[in-house]
């Protein structure tokens, strides 16, 4: 049987604990990694597929309005696609139409027409939204008002769809 004088010199330097032999190896971690790394790969890339495959379908096509229902410089409120969404109908002077989501970009208050005005105005902090294009023109704002895609179908007002 081998004495202590026996043993290597490497035993000495280098000791096994075996009580802590089951602690993972360098190779172990990297392999735990990789496959982890690959794992979570995997997992985004089907989510990116079920999300992806769950786009909302576009809004269906829906009457807003006659045209004679809105004055020139005036305004007339709807609601699209549902009826949690309230939207905003502007005619301006020259008997063109437009039309926006309601909800400020800020914080969601409503923004309001004033007859005549060319812009909507968010009461809560003094936004403002062009009525031409739903650019922000002042106060806290910073995106524009989605806009409501709306074609004139003979005497009708027929909103399409929403431009974000
Ligand atoms: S919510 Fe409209 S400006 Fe703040």
């Amino acid at each position: 049987m081998p004495g202590p004088a026996d043993r290597p010199r490497w035993v000495d330097d280098f000791p096994i604990r075996w009580d802590q032999d089951n602690y993972m190896t360098r190779r172990e971690l990297a392999k735990f990694l990789t496959l982890g790394s690959g794992l979570l790969a995997g997992v985004n890339v089907i989510l990116a597929a079920v999300g992806v495959s769950r786009q909302p379908p576009p809004a269906p096509a829906a009457r807003i309005a006659g045209v004679d229902d809105v004055a020139p410089g005036g305004s007339l409120l709807f609601r699209y696609p549902t009826a949690e969404d309230p939207c905003i109908l502007l005619r301006d002077a020259s008997g063109a139409f437009a039309a926006f989501s309601q909800v400020c970009t800020h914080l969601s208050c409503a923004v309001v027409h004033h007859a005549g005005a060319d812009a909507l105005e968010c009461p809560c902090h003094k936004g403002s939204f062009s009525s031409r294009d739903g650019r922000p023109l002042g106060g806290p704002p910073t995106r524009r008002l989605p806009r409501v895609l709306v074609e004139r179908r003979g005497g009708d007002l027929v909103a399409t769809g929403i431009e974000v």
